[in-house]
């Protein structure tokens, strides 16, 4: 039997927890991703008619925009462990007028429940760093992509994050955030990750790339630094590092205050490395 067709075998459930969950304050940064400014690495590999999956697809403005590249024709599929985000997705599918091209529905990337061989190309972006299991999310990926097809995954690394000018409580922030995804059962420094789980996974053709998401301009830093002091205080995130013992009430207020310092100062830049991998069938 081919490692394609023995990675089916034996059960899979999700063991992780996911970190952000989807309050607002985590929206407003999935909602602005674009298949631009988020999967830039794979937009060759679009063809019109394809079938793409999209994987743990969030609020789906990503999966709206592969829909598009892959018109007239073309057909995705965007799943997510979480149903409450998929009618969001719907939503916005809907009001972009690409309800006939985009179905949506609840799975959990370690088993699938597609046949094999039912996509041109399987895509997820930021969500390998959140499940149990990568290597066996990537199997189950492969398993339903084509032979011939595209298995992308793009996920940020947290520990390279970088930012200017130097903020301790953001230091602290950092170190707490992954102390809780790791809790959680995650990998918040899965870039570094992504090629070698793609090997041990069975992929022999793995295209490495990285770029960089950075906010510089005034509103960018404005942005994203309110959105991450709201996480820190509001987001499942949140009620995880208090009920896990990693932080209290007051160590989270004070982590969002330093990301309004940081935000306000003259000059305030961040930038987030995300990995990538292009992984033939
Ligand atoms: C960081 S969000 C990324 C959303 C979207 N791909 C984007 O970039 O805007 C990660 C998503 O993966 C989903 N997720 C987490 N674990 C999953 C699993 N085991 N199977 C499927 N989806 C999962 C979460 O519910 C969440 O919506």
């Amino acid at each position: 039997m081919d490692t394609k067709h023995a990675a089916a075998t034996g059960a899979a459930r999700e063991t992780a927890v996911y970190t952000h969950g989807h309050h607002e304050s985590v929206l407003r940064s999935h909602r602005w991703r674009t298949a631009e400014n988020s999967a830039a690495y794979l937009l060759g590999e679009l063809r019109p008619g394809a079938a793409v999956l999209d994987v743990g697809c969030g609020p789906g403005t990503i999966t709206a925009d592969l829909a598009e590249r892959v018109a007239p024709g073309g057909r995705v599929t965007g799943v997510d462990a979480a149903e409450d985000v998929l009618a969001q997705a719907r939503a916005h599918a809907q009001q972009r007028g690409l309800g006939g091209a985009v179905s949506f529905a609840v799975a959990d990337v370690h088993a699938l429940d597609f046949p094999y061989d039912s996509f041109d190309v399987v895509h997820a972006h930021q969500v390998l760093q959140h499940v149990g299991d990568p290597v066996r999310a990537l199997r189950e990926m492969r398993r339903v992509c084509r032979p011939g097809g595209v298995v992308a995954a793009r996920d940020a690394d947290y520990a390279a994050m970088t930012w200017y000018p130097a903020t301790p409580g953001l230091d602290t922030w950092l170190d707490l955030y992954r102390r809780v995804a790791r809790a959680n059962g995650g990998e918040p420094d899965a870039g570094r990750h992504l090629r070698a789980w793609a090997r041990q996974a069975g992929f022999t053709d793995v295209t490495s790339s990285a770029t960089a998401w950075c906010f510089a301009a005034p509103e960018e830093t404005a942005w994203w630094s309110s959105l991450w002091a709201d996480r820190t205080q509001s987001s499942s995130y949140a009620d995880t590092a208090v009920r896990g013992g990693h932080a209290t009430p007051a160590d989270l207020a004070a982590a969002a205050e330093a990301w309004h310092t940081w935000g306000t100062a003259p000059d305030a830049w961040f930038a987030v490395l995300n990995a990538e991998i292009l992984c033939r069938a």
